[in-house]
């Protein structure tokens, strides 16, 4: 068992890591920083092989595939990605385009490749990373992250349906979890106005769920809720909440 994980270098990426490592999974880890992909591969129990890589550009990401041609693997993670806090009209334009890079064109990128990849060989799952914040209708101070972990949830959601009707073994989960402890916040410019789950018992539950076919992954039982009263308030009440609980998160 093989599995390939973006953004291993901390967090969500880290743990994922972890959690498959003790179920038996050698892996693939990717990201920017390879002392932290090296030391991870250190603390390891089962194969890793460490891949750096930029996947904020194309050209980045059309690299990454040609490293991972020869690999055979069975679960392929798309978890790199970051936010940005601010209103909209103030946060610069091009921290906004590297975003969408990474949280939009990079997913899409390896989504297709990994589609394909696993179509091929008849059977494999892929869970895309995105957040309660693309389940949404919308999110105030944090609209461009919002925005791009919208594509993620609605492209996975499509895909899923595509493979369920050809009565695909190919498999795509997408993750939707509010805050995690991680270094999400410190590179967001934020603090959580909500408390944070833990990232391991996020990975455990994200894998598990991944593992047997789940579309939709919200962990905790508190954003489930969020996500069931969200559905049925009225989109600008929804949006007046949303922008009540970003601005508690600006006073990081
Ligand atoms: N923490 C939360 O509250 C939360 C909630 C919902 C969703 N999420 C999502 O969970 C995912 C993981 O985030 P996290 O919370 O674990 O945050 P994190 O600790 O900051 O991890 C982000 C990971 O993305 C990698 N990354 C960033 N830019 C990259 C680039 N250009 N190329 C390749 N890798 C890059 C980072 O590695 P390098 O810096 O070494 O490249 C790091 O490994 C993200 O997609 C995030 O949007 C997080």
């Amino acid at each position: 068992m093989k599995a390939i994980i973006t953004g291993a270098s901390s967090g969500l990426g880290a743990d994922m890591a972890r959690v498959l490592s003790k179920m038996g999974y050698d892996l693939i880890i990717t990201a920017r920083r390879e002392d932290r992909l090296n030391a991870l591969k250190e603390e390891l129990k089962t194969n890793v092989t460490v891949i750096p890589a930029d996947l904020g550009t194309e050209e980045g990401c059309y690299n990454f595939i040609k490293k991972i041609e020869n690999e055979d693997f069975d679960l392929a993670i798309n978890n790199a990605g970051f936010g940005l806090f601010g209103e909209f009209s103030s946060l610069e334009t091009q921290k906004e385009l590297n975003m969408i890079d990474l949280n939009i064109k990079s997913v899409h990128i390896l989504t297709k490749h990994f589609v394909r990849y696993f179509e091929s060989r008849g059977k494999g799952n892929i869970l895309n990373v995105a957040s309660s914040a693309g389940l949404m209708p919308g999110g105030p101070l944090m609209a461009t992250y919002y925005a791009t972990k919208a594509y993620v949830v609605s492209l996975s959601r499509g895909i899923y349906e595509e493979l369920r009707k050809k009565k695909s073994k190919v498999k795509i989960s997408v993750l939707c979890p509010g805050p995690v402890d991680t270094e999400f916040n410190s590179v967001a410019g934020v603090s959580f106005s909500l408390k944070g789950l833990g990232s391991y018992k996020t990975a455990e539950y994200a894998i598990k769920k991944t593992l047997s076919g789940k579309l939709i992954i919200i962990p905790g039982v508190s954003i489930k809720f969020a996500y069931i009263l969200n559905r049925l308030a009225p989109t600008k009440l929804a949006l007046k909440i949303a922008y009540k609980i970003q601005n508690k998160k600006g006073d990081a």
